[in-house]
């Protein structure tokens, strides 16, 4: 939408009566200064909807009349429509309107005339920008809830693929335990569906009607403001008119959920593009997701893996901002509250991408099961299971831990590469002044193969975890779609 006005002459505001001169609109930089048209006409459903509540309220408490109403319904359901069909090029938006709400409502008089001019009555824009976010954020959440389903659903498909790929795990960025590649997918699996669960439960916790609250201390007419909150499914009026007004705790809610899931795709991201180096050649992602240099003509970079981690820095910035936002102004509406829908709608839209983006990376990927193999035998991945195969036997495990450990000293002096290149002497002369005995049996316990199968531990990440974790989630999303 254009920021310029397409009158030559600057309207004089309707909510400026009191002022002897212009008013604010004669300055067109002041006009830009002040107005949030540039982002909040995406509030235009919510506001609509919120004034057709706000409209049957009035009708049922006497405050407006049956062709009052019907016209106001007839009047939003044309605006609706109307931008419905020509979106930014509505002739209804004026920046020297400010915003949203005073366009629509300017829409309403110039169509059904006092009727129109009635529907303000007990309302604010405080109390009606407050309720339009708030119903903004349920309609946001519907959208982007999916979002984390596909995702959780693209990693259940990779894992079905590829997941009983035997790789190492890492603690520290060094070699720990062997794993399977599914053990993995379902840890980022598990993440995402918590990042799902935290949004979902900080979108329901404070159900809160504003409307009703007028600008600050509320109304002497007789507002039923049960009546409104019922009708919208927003939960019931909120307890305090000027909290009501003031509060955006609700947004800063809904964008440190979002960060927390920035923050989780970012880590995920920076994994895969550590994964797809040539030095760890795990996973070969699609051509799709990769960008070639300018330069240099072999160059395939993850780039896309690359802006998810990059975007986290944006959305943890709109969460920065609605904190210092806030943090400063007194009880009651300030201006500096009409920033928050920036900073809650960028934080929206770059996570809805990078959800979508992962999604997309997900299904595309594939571990390289032989790869990973080649160089499975390096870093001693089975010398705990080695040690647990002693506490088996009745050894302390403190004493199986030095016992492996100096196994691992002797196969690195004698350029062993794997604990199950020493003979059964060999380990029992080793381990001399312990006193223990190995039997044959001894490498059952031993290379990443075979302990990836010995996990016992619920929620392990090795062949018996993943398969129970893989069944879970299967029947979690098997239940979703019911
Ligand atoms: N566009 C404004 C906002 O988003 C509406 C509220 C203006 N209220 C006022 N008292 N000036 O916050």
């Amino acid at each position: 939408m254009s920021n310029e006005s397409s009158k030559s002459s600057p309207v004089i505001k309707p909510w400026e009566h009191a002022k002897a001169g212009e008013g604010s609109a004669a300055d067109p930089l002041a006009a830009r200064f002040v107005a949030s048209l540039d982002y909040d006409t995406r509030l235009y459903k919510q506001d609509i909807a919120g004034s057709r509540a706000h409209a049957a309220m009035l009708h049922a408490q006497n405050l407006l009349t049956d062709e009052d109403l019907s016209e106001i319904n007839r009047g939003l359901s044309e605006i609706e429509s109307e931008i419905d069909e020509q979106g930014d090029n509505w002739s209804g938006w004026n920046v020297e309107l400010e915003d949203v709400h005073m366009c629509v409502e300017a829409a309403l008089v110039a169509k059904t005339g006092d009727a129109g001019r009635k529907l303000h009555t007990g309302r604010s824009r405080n109390d009606q920008v407050a309720l339009d976010l708030k119903l903004w954020i349920a309609d946001a959440y519907h959208s982007i809830d999916k979002k984390y389903t596909n995702l959780i659903e693209a990693f259940i498909s990779l894992a079905e693929k590829d997941g009983e790929v035997v790789m190492p795990s890492y603690t520290h960025l060094q070699r720990a335990q062997p794993i399977v590649a599914g053990g993995e997918l379902m840890a980022w699996t598990a993440a995402i569906d918590r990042a799902q669960q935290r949004l979902a439960a900080l979108v329901h916790s404070y159900p809160e009607n504003p409307l009703g609250s007028g600008a600050i201390a509320g109304s002497s007419l007789p507002l039923n403001r049960d009546m409104t909150a019922e009708v919208l499914g927003v939960g019931p009026a909120s307890m305090n008119s000027i909290d009501g007004t003031a509060s955006r705790d609700a947004g800063i809610d809904f964008v440190y959920a979002l960060s927390m899931t920035a923050m989780t795709l970012s880590r995920w991201a920076e994994q895969w593009i550590i994964y797809a180096s040539t030095e760890f050649s795990f996973i070969k992602l699609d051509d799709l997701y990769t960008t070639g240099s300018s330069m240099m003509p072999q160059k395939q970079n993850p780039d896309m893996l690359e802006l998810v981690r990059g975007k986290v820095s944006g959305v943890y910035g709109q969460l920065i901002a609605l904190l210092t936002m806030t943090k400063g102004i007194t009880i009651g509406y300030n201006r500096d509250l009409q920033e928050d829908k920036r900073f809650i709608f960028t934080a929206y839209d770059a996570v809805c991408d990078c959800l979508d983006m992962a999604t997309n990376i997900v299904k595309t990927t594939r571990f390289k099961g032989e790869h990973i193999a080649a160089k499975l035998n390096e870093g001693f991945l089975d010398a705990t299971s080695l040690a647990e195969y002693l506490v088996n036997r009745g050894v302390p495990f403190r004493t199986s831990h030095q016992i492996v450990g100096s196994l691992v000293r002797k196969c690195q002096a004698d350029n062993l590469t794997e604990l199950s290149d020493l003979t059964i002497e060999q380990m029992a002369n080793a381990s001399k002044e312990f006193n223990v005995t190995f039997d044959k049996d001894v490498y059952d316990w031993l290379t990443p193969q075979n302990v990836v199968k010995r996990y016992q531990s619920s929620g392990n990440s090795g062949l018996p975890g993943f398969k129970a974790q893989l069944a879970h989630w299967k029947n979690v999303l098997a239940n979703n779609d019911n």
